[in-house]
């Protein structure tokens, strides 16, 4: 059967054989969500770039659909790029019978040895794609690529942006038919540059909280490769204005969507219904890809993320907005409760035995009392061991200052790592909010000097959320706050087999935890 090797992940989506690469074309079309994605049909290895195709009606279960879009020749690439829905038919490929959410138009770039151009190609289906054949857009260069389109409101017309991967600049392109399209600005030149520029995505996010509350700002993405300051992939973002021709950042602090390895070609969902960001990243990094011990297939794409853009206190080193980033919607997925706590006193250090398909979520909240002097001993952590027991991935809270989240798997699947130096073995991000649950409530507020060491004033509370796949942990501080992303591969056909929660010097105190094990997508 399909979908059963023991690194496997049961949850998340991963093309049935061959190599996978970052998420192309997502849209939301006639109630379905469509992943496209960087594929190689032919080997397990990166390479002979087609675009797969998957559809789901919930962002979780997929079904495989056939090669959307492949090359005409051999040493040719079809190259990442995105989706829309085309409405009023301002391209004019379809029929006027077609209904109107069903007129899907891909953007992507044709790679071919000397060049990177732009090209389209059409559906009326959501299955069958024809090509536009000429370039809608050429630069006579190579490095020139990603196309992300959108509609905009704003100026009433076609607005694509495109890496000039190694001018480390994003440009920007208006249109009113898809066809013709005229450079009117350009990004360039900001945050971390890396080697190169990759997957741009200038989309509209909803403020949850604060004097903004519900209103769309724009946020654009840049994904980096090599170069990301854990090394080789990473996606950094700005928080901006969009005027309908050009995006001015409202400052220039570098922001991470994710502090750990495994997050890259981040790329949002066009279309979505209500005032919602869907978005979704391929859970793998350019410096090991290639050789990591899955088969017959490789690479997953992250679950599935709902954004939001929360404020939180300015300070020297961060903005005053952040992209809140937690798991869309995880009640789509079926299963089964194997912890619960209930009451509100210390339950101390837990063990739960993870039975099921290997795909488990795990929520923990931490209390720091009111005069606690936490150090970085003051540790809240989530083990995950392998049902040999010799091999474990390891995430957690660390209260001192600065407090921190973490996932370590330095521990898991040694022969893997030790093959792989570039396979960094723990990562941390810093917790910037000031952490305060009350049942399930989180109060936004600025931060005190030293917040997390709660020496004085009132007891501090963290949330805590791992969902565990066979071979990727996601982690979420305070409900997507600050968002980890790490594969790791136990050797010896191990699946996640227990669970322990525990608290470092005893200075917190676990208050609540819940753990479900998440049924199969694939069953
Ligand atoms: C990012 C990327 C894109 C490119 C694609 C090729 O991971 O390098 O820039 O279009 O992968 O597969």
């Amino acid at each position: 059967p399909l979908y059963t090797e023991p690194l496997r992940p049961q949850i998340h989506f991963s093309p049935t054989v061959n190599f996978m690469n970052d998420p192309n074309g997502l849209v939301y079309s006639n109630g379905t969500w469509h992943l496209f994605y960087q594929y190689n049909p032919t080997q397990n290895v990166a390479g002979n770039q087609h675009w797969g195709h998957a559809v789901s009606k919930d962002l979780y279960h997929w079904e495989n659909l056939p090669i959307a879009i492949a090359p005409e020749e051999e040493g040719h690439g079809i190259f990442s790029g995105n989706a829309v829905i085309d409405f009023e038919n301002t391209t004019g490929f379809f029929d006027e019978s077609t209904p109107k959410d069903q007129r899907i138009v891909a953007f992507y770039t044709l790679n071919t040895p000397t060049s990177q151009t732009q090209h389209l190609a059409y559906s009326s289906d959501g299955v069958n794609f024809t090509k536009y054949p000429p370039a809608v857009i050429s630069r006579n260069q190579t490095q020139f690529r990603d196309p992300k389109a959108f509609w905009d409101e704003t100026s009433s017309r076609w607005i694509v942006a495109l890496a000039l991967s190694q001018e480390f600049g994003i440009v920007f392109y208006s249109s009113p038919n898809m066809k013709d399209w005229t450079e009117v600005s350009r990004f360039q030149s900001y945050g971390i540059l890396g080697y190169q520029y990759e997957c741009p995505d200038l989309f509209q996010v909803p403020v949850e909280g604060g004097p903004d509350d519900g209103k769309m700002m724009w946020v654009l993405a840049i994904s980096i490769n090599p170069g990301a300051p854990v090394g080789g992939s990473f996606v950094q973002y700005w928080v901006g204005d969009w005027d309908g021709s050009k995006f001015t950042p409202r400052d220039n602090a570098v922001r991470t969507m994710d502090f750990s390895k495994d997050f890259y070609a981040f790329s949002s969902w066009n279309n979505s219904p209500g005032k919602k960001a869907y978005a979704v990243a391929w859970a793998s990094n350019w410096q090991y890809t290639n050789v990591v011990p899955t088969t017959p297939f490789r690479s997953i794409q992250s679950l599935p993320r709902e954004l939001t853009l929360k404020y939180y206190r300015p300070a020297p080193q961060f903005g005053d907005l952040i992209l809140n980033n937690k798991p869309a919607n995880l009640s789509a997925l079926g299963g089964q409760t194997l912890y619960r706590s209930n009451g509100t006193g210390n339950l101390g250090n837990q063990t739960v035995a993870l039975t099921g398909e290997g795909a488990f979520n795990i929520v923990a909240t931490f209390k720091l009392p009111a005069g606690t002097n936490a150090t970085y001993n003051t540790i809240g952590s989530f083990e995950i061991s392998s049902g040999d027991g010799q091999q474990s991935v390891k995430t957690g809270i660390q209260m001192g200052e600065p407090a921190v989240a973490f996932i370590d798997r330095r521990a898991a699947g040694p022969s893997f790592a030790a093959d792989n130096p570039f396979f960094t073995d723990k990562t941390s991000g810093i917790i910037r909010y000031e952490a305060n649950y009350t049942s399930e409530q989180h109060i936004l507020g600025p931060l005190p000097p030293s917040a997390h060491l709660s020496t004085t004033g009132r007891d501090q509370y963290i949330k805590l959320q791992a969902v565990v796949d066979r071979s990727v942990i996601e982690v979420f501080v305070n409900d997507g706050e600050l968002a980890g992303t790490s594969v790791f591969f136990f050797d010896n056909d191990q699946t996640p087999s227990q669970l322990k929660v525990s608290i470092g010097d005893d200075k917190l105190e676990l208050v609540s935890l819940r753990v479900r094990a998440l049924d199969s997508i694939w069953a």
